[in-house]
């Protein structure tokens, strides 16, 4: 079975630049999304760079099928991951009473849900060729979110979870690492509703850059990785700020942004 680098959500913004930056350094790919002529799009691009053209593959990642009818298309092609990139996700701004509780439900399926099961689904090849996971997590993993509660809670789910997966597979040869990006300008805000503040601003970071530090973290077995000098020193100061003070300052900046 040839090995290759799966990579979720490589439709767009932090997962395009992802795919762009395993390509570049060599890495055969398999791209998974749902909108098939972007990933098709990002394939030519890759091929026409003189990289092998990667196999695109539409999938709904909140369908509870997903995972095993992507596991049986890749051996029927006969590949096998040695990286895993699970980076589709979404996230949903406003009141978690007033969101929808289905798409805060489908965004359980996506962000958690379906993470879990490709972290778990292919550790044997993983093993044999002494890869690993990249499961993109968020500053947002940190703190309790709210306004965000069910995005925010999701991505303390991937932290948590990949920090512990590194150290259990650590002694198969697997590297697992957490990836927790600052605010990255991509399709993400427009499909959570959301706008950046002024503090948000300053610690945004470009999907390219993101992509390849994360990439590079992988590489050399962190467990997680923090884009940005700004990025780190807040996820340093949030292990201090207890978190009746922070909820009450969070809270304080959605009412004066006018939130519901
Ligand atoms: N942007 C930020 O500020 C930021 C910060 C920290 C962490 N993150 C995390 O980074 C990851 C990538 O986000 P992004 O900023 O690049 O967002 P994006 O531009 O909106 O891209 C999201 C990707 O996920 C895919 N996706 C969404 N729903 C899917 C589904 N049901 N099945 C399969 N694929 C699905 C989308 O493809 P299709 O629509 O084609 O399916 C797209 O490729 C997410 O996990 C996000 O939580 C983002």
């Amino acid at each position: 079975m040839k090995p290759i680098a799966l990579i979720t959500g490589a439709s767009a913004g932090i997962g395009a630049e992802l795919a762009r930056v395993f390509a570049a350094h060599g890495h055969e790919l398999v791209l998974v999304a749902r909108r098939e002529d972007r990933l098709k799009a990002l394939a030519d691009e890759i091929a026409a760079s003189g990289r092998p053209r990667p196999t695109v593959l539409t999938a709904d990642l909140q369908r509870r099928d997903a995972v095993a009818l992507l596991a049986a298309e890749l051996s029927s092609r006969d590949l096998e991951p040695d990286i895993v990139v699970n980076n589709a996700g979404f996230g949903l701004n406003g009141a978690a009473t007033a969101l929808s509780r289905d798409e805060q439900l489908a965004m359980i399926d996506l962000n958690v849900r379906a993470l879990t099961e490709l972290s778990l689904a292919f550790v044997d090849s993983l093993a044999r060729h002494r890869g690993g996971i990249l499961n993109v997590a968020s500053m947002a993993a940190f703190l309790p979110g709210p306004g965000m509660a069910v995005y925010y809670a999701s991505k303390a789910y991937v932290l948590s979870f990949s920090e512990a997966l590194h150290r259990e597979l650590s002694g198969r040869g697997i590297r697992v690492t957490a990836l927790c990006p600052g605010p990255v300008p991509t399709e993400f805000q427009a499909r959570a509703g959301l706008r950046l503040d002024r503090a948000q601003q300053m610690l945004t970071q470009p999907a390219d850059r993101v992509a390849e530090i994360g990439y590079r973290g992988l590489l050399r077995g962190k467990r997680v990785v923090i884009p940005g000098a700004g990025n780190k020193i807040a996820a340093l100061l949030l292990r201090f700020v207890p978190h009746a003070l922070l909820l009450r300052a969070l809270d304080q900046r959605r009412r004066d942004a006018g939130a519901d």
